[in-house]
């Protein structure tokens, strides 16, 4: 099973690129930025990656991105995590950044969006890698700096094809963002955003009516309404699942607790990702082996996570079509093999 998940080619839709900065990355940052961290080792920051909640998170991870200042370091954040893909088979990725994270310490939009999309535009060319960019919107923050945000977007239309929503979902509902949404698919942005993951079923209710998404980011919360589940399996909305954050997080207390496998054969067109792999302990492959080691699983099943990704993506009808290909070929060789 190892060897099939490891070479599965793998489509990511749901992954924060600021997640993705490993502790030794950290270090050389500070280090060349002369940033202060409150940690004397790598390890000493893994150790104190324990969390009880979402927030427990956000407060550690809002920090770590404080060592990334210039262009340089956005495009090494983004290499590093492509080099990940590579080995991992991620043959797509949709990412997500949170600009007013870096624009509020001073950090220029335009330095942040070129350090990414340099790394990206790298990877296609040498690693065969496609990808897409979501900005996303803290909900914390309030709706009129989220508009501003919008606004310094602009320029840069052609590198970001959608908007999300992401940060403390407690206490700061879909309803918050309403207009902000609007004016972003007005500008052609295509939304998205994180609901029911710690915030009730009806916040997905309200991602779908209130803010127009074509994804619901994370989603596992749904199972609370029936009526939801039927609806999502009906509309083939998808959900971008995030499995070991999920149980870092607590949403669940253990990966046998996780729903994401009776999602799937409920018909809902789940997918696994990693959303903060550098935080939760694993890329791709680590997820889909954490779902399979505690959900026994066909290999079709296993691809079908995959098949999922590629109709939720916002790639166009002729690369969706080529992918599935991959995939569906991939799986009738390990079967003839
Ligand atoms: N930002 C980064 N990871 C997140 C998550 N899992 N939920 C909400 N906001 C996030
Ligand atoms: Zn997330």
């Amino acid at each position: 099973m190892q060897d099939f998940i490891q070479k599965l080619p793998k489509v990511e839709l749901h992954l924060h690129i600021e997640g993705t900065l490993e502790p030794e990355l950290m270090f050389e940052l500070a280090k060349r930025n002369q940033v202060n961290i409150p940690f004397n080792t790598p390890e000493e920051v893994r150790a104190a990656y324990q969390f009880t909640n979402l927030q427990s998170f956000l407060d550690i991870y809002y920090q770590g991105a404080d060592v990334l200042i210039h262009e340089q370091d956005f495009f090494d954040l983004t290499w590093a995590y492509l080099l990940r893909c590579q080995a991992d088979h991620v043959i797509h990725t949709e990412i997500f950044f949170d600009p007013q994270t870096h624009t509020a310490r001073g950090i220029a939009f335009e330095t942040i969006i070129n350090g990414i999309s340099g790394a990206l535009t790298k990877a296609k060319q040498e690693l065969g890698i496609s990808s897409h960019l979501i900005m996303c919107f803290l909900r914390h923050l309030s709706e009129a700096d989220a508009i501003e945000t919008l606004q310094q977007a602009l320029p840069y239309k052609d590198k970001i094809i959608g908007v999300g929503l992401d940060s403390s979902e407690k206490g700061h509902p879909p309803e918050k963002f309403t207009r902000v949404f609007q004016m972003a698919r007005d500008a052609g942005f295509i939304p998205v955003a994180h609901a029911g993951e710690e915030g009730p079923a009806s916040n997905i209710d309200d991602a779908l009516n209130l803010l127009g998404v074509q994804r619901v980011d994370h989603g596992v919360r749904c199972v609370e309404d029936e009526k939801l589940v039927q609806q999502l399996a009906e509309t083939r909305m998808p959900l971008t699942v995030c499995p070991l954050s999920n149980i870092k997080l607590c949403v669940f207390d253990n990966m046998q607790q996780h729903n994401i496998v009776e999602l799937l054969r409920k018909g809902l067109c789940v997918t696994i990702n990693s959303d903060d792999p550098a935080y939760f302990g694993g890329y791709m492959t680590d997820n889909f082996m954490a779902v399979a080691n505690a959900h026994p699983m066909s290999h079709s099943e296993l691809a079908q996570f995959t098949l999922n990704a590629i109709e939720a993506s916002f790639i166009s009808a002729e690369e969706k079509s080529r992918m599935t290909s991959e995939v569906t070929a991939y799986l009738s060789n390990f079967r003839a093999a």
